[in-house]
């Protein structure tokens, strides 16, 4: 009765220590739980079926369920312990065992509980050893390219030298994610979403190179975008606009640390070509994300070369026939001007200028594309010119007690960096491109002559000034709409007689 009772009790225990590793170790694999459930459920019913075949008053079949009973009560108990070790105490203490060292574990406890529960049952030991002990040679020479890949993957667990999540590249060049580490294989994730199932003991027997990865460092992976420019631009020039793009506003997916940077790695190859050899190197820090961001910084590249008037390199064997005649490239210039004088046009800002105050404006005003979150204008920064928005989206943003918001949106056609112009103050806010931008850098200089021929503007431009300047006040004091009209009545007044003074009109 006593024996009813102990195993009752030990039913009971395991049923609530497998409940509680449920519920406290939600991150233990399912499948190891699982495993301590069934051999719960087998435990319970050899117990059961033992004590029914008392009934029965078959000796021999209750002997053999009570070894059973008792082969299953040993294991659940290593099971539970090796839970309760491994899942709960190592964990806790940040100690994590890899999986094949665990299973391996378990399988020597398994071994030993196994020769326990026989001895217990009376079978002689030193027979079973020897004749598995052949059993083992013959089956470990036909298994040994599997067993090659066992030990390859524990090799590969206890050295630490790869894990799931790591990004690697194979031999032959196959870079992917490391998914899974099984005990024949692993389970890598390439790029253009295939799965790569590498045998371990090919694993162990190559150089894999771990993207991105050195000590105390984050994880980032250095690449190369490359271009070419032609030898009229010289590289210090070349490298100067491109590293001012890079550094002027973060781009998505490239690291901060080291910054990205540009540099002339060679010159004209074979003597054949009139280019120079141009990179940007930069550290790429989500690694399935390669492509997509050295596209960015090709966008970024591309804006800031034609903003500066610099083309890409055109192959020199390409070639162009065309009759270069001075009636031509009027009728080019005529066109270009043409196209300028249209972006003016398209702003109430320029609609009181003639004919040929436009086209005057437009011959000298500047195409500066930009590229996708790149800054225009910086607060607080000195304005030279203002900017006609031709193309896209941009964001106008007010930094103020350590933070920056949005202030307004400004969607072409419009214009912006004229608050600064027309007063000589520092800028005002950050203007940001949302989308790629093409604007027409409109000089200082030019847009003071304009000016000065037609003072009456700066009524106009006081007007427009006063009305985004009180949108930056009420940003930044939160103005009801009220206080916000007064505002704008006197900062019209105040810009109007600013912009007269400063620009010394009548
Ligand atoms: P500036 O100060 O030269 O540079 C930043 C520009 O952002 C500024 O000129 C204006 O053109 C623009 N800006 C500032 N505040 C607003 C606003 N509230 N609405 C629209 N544009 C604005």
């Amino acid at each position: 009765m006593t024996d009813t009772w102990t195993v009752f009790f030990a039913f009971f225990v395991a049923l609530i220590a497998l409940a509680g590793m449920l519920r406290f170790v939600p991150r233990a694999p399912r499948s190891r739980v699982r495993r301590a459930v069934i051999l719960l459920g087998l435990y319970g019913v050899c117990t059961a079926a033992e004590f029914a075949s008392h009934w029965l008053h078959s000796r021999p079949l209750s002997e053999v369920l009570h070894a059973s009973a008792e082969l299953f009560q040993v294991l659940l108990a290593i099971n539970l312990g090796a839970l309760l070790l491994f899942d709960v105490l190592l964990r806790a203490v940040r100690l994590p065992v890899p999986d094949i060292l665990y299973d391996v574990l378990l399988g020597a406890g398994y071994l030993i509980a196994v020769a326990w529960v026989m001895r217990h049952a009376g079978v002689n030991l030193a027979g079973v050893v020897a004749t598995s002990a052949v059993a083992t040679a013959v089956i470990g020479l036909s298994l040994q390219a599997t067993l090659g890949n066992v030990v390859g993957g524990l090799s590969l667990q206890l050295d630490d030298s790869i894990h799931p999540g790591d990004w690697i590249e194979l031999e032959n060049k196959t870079q992917g994610l490391i998914k899974e580490i099984h005990w024949r294989h692993t389970v890598v994730e390439t790029r253009d979403w295939d799965t790569l199932i590498v045998p371990n003991a090919q694993l162990v027997g190559q150089t894999i190179k771990v993207l991105g990865r050195r000590t105390g460092q984050p994880v980032q992976h250095r690449m190369w975008v490359y271009f070419n420019v032609d030898f009229r631009f010289a590289p210090s020039d070349v490298m100067r606009i491109v590293d001012d793009a890079l550094s002027g506003a973060p781009i998505d997916g490239v690291a901060a640390e080291p910054k990205p940077h540009c540099i002339c790695y060679d010159f004209a190859r074979d003597g054949r070509d009139s280019l120079a050899y141009y990179a940007v190197r930069y550290w790429l820090t989500d690694l399935a994300r390669d492509d997509p961001t050295s596209s960015r910084v090709r966008e970024r590249i591309y804006a800031a070369l034609r903003r500066s008037e610099v083309p890409l390199a055109i192959p020199a064997t390409a070639v162009f026939l065309s009759k270069d005649d001075p009636e031509r490239a009027e009728r080019k210039k005529a066109k270009i001007v043409g196209s300028k004088v249209a972006a003016l046009e398209a702003v109430d800002l320029f609609s009181e200028l003639s004919a040929e105050e436009k086209t005057q404006l437009a011959s000298s005003a500047r195409l500066s594309p930009f590229s996708r979150s790149e800054v225009i204008t910086r607060q607080g920064a000195q304005a030279h010119w203002l900017y006609v928005l031709i193309k896209g989206r941009a964001s106008v943003r007010l930094a103020a007690d350590g933070s920056e918001r949005e202030v307004a949106t400004l969607e072409a056609p419009s214009f912006f960096g004229e608050m600064a112009l027309m007063t000589g103050q520092p800028r005002e806010a950050t203007v940001i491109a949302e989308t790629d931008v093409e604007c027409l850098r409109v000089d200082r200089h030019d847009f003071e002559g304009i000016l000065k021929k037609r003072p009456e503007m700066a009524t106009e431009i006081s007007r427009i000034l006063a009305e985004r300047r009180v949108g930056l006040l009420a940003a930044r004091d939160g103005l009801d709409e009220a206080a916000r009209s007064v505002r704008i009545t006197s900062e019209t007044k105040r810009i109007l007689g600013a912009i007269r003074e400063f620009f010394a009109l009548e």
